[in-house]
């Protein structure tokens, strides 16, 4: 592995594809997306939602919005699991909070919750729920999530929540008796793939991050990289990760549109 780095004169390994903010590239929609949930949180917008296909990079984007939140802004932040009940969806928020959950029921724990959302508020700050992974909440966590979304003064929402799923969360969203907590969505935004003419620089906006030195990529590949990948982050790393190996095991340092299609194929 260290001497496939070195061969493209690498730091890092331009394409893991773990989500890491440091190699965020702010493409149309990432931005788009980031400045919507900025408004949204900052204008008390209360229940929003992203939602984009797998690997559009739902997950990184959270970690960069979170890492450039003001500090005026406490936040939450949970994977969801179908596993939890309420309580502990609840539990696991409270504490994520830096709140002592321990032994409350449910009604205890809405109580600490809001009186601790009271103070924020009146202290001048906000606070931020996100939940990742959104399309995995039941119909049951989705109801208790609706139920936070409810706190608030007469004046603003004490609690922004934003719910960051697959498209499926959406069609969960669609069910007649979650038609309630669908209505509450205030801001609704859709993470989409890379267009096709933002793919060149969004891998050479990775290959610099790794300081890499020494990798030509043909022009010719960007529209095979397009063709598989069509324009999903995740599917791109994927795909560039193997040519830069199959790059090595070859000993060049070009990469080219039929060395990439060997790979596809053995992606397939
Ligand atoms: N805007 C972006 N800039 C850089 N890398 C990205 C971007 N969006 C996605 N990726 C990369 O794509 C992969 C999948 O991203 P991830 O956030 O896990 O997607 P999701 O949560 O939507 O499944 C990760 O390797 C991530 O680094
Ligand atoms: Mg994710």
């Amino acid at each position: 592995m260290n001497n496939y780095l070195s061969l493209y004169g690498l730091k890092t390994a331009p394409f893991n594809i773990t989500a890491d903010p440091n190699f965020f590239y702010q493409s149309s929609t990432h931005r788009e997306v980031l400045s919507t949930l900025n408004f949204g949180v900052v204008q008390k917008k209360g229940l929003m939602a992203v939602i984009g296909e797998v690997g559009t990079g739902k997950t990184t984007l959270c970690k960069v919005f979170l890492d450039h939140l003001s500090k005026d802004i406490k936040s939450s932040v949970i994977f969801s699991s179908p596993q939890f009940s309420q309580t502990q969806l609840l539990k696991t928020i409270l504490a994520d909070f830096g709140l002592e959950p321990a032994r409350l029921n449910r009604f205890d724990l809405v109580k600490k919750l809001n009186s601790f959302l009271v103070d924020t508020s009146f202290s001048g700050k906000n606070a931020l729920l996100v939940i990742d992974e959104a399309q995995n909440l039941t119909s049951k966590q989705l109801e208790q999530v609706r139920l936070l979304s409810n706190l608030e003064t007469s004046q603003e929402k004490l609690l922004q929540i934003l719910l960051v799923g697959q498209p499926e969360l959406e069609d969960k969203l669609n069910e007649f008796k979650l038609r309630q907590i669908k209505q509450r969505i205030n801001i609704k935004c859709r993470l989409l793939p890379l267009r096709k003419e933002e793919i060149k620089n969004y891998i050479e906006y990775r290959l610099n991050t790794a300081k890499a030195q020494d990798v030509a990529i043909e022009p010719e590949c960007y529209q095979v990289i397009y063709q598989f990948s069509k324009g999903i982050p995740r599917l791109i790393n994927l795909l560039c990760e193997r040519v830069l190996l199959l790059g090595f095991v070859q000993g060049k340092n070009k990469v080219t549109p039929s060395m990439l299609k060997v790979c596809i194929k053995e992606l397939q």
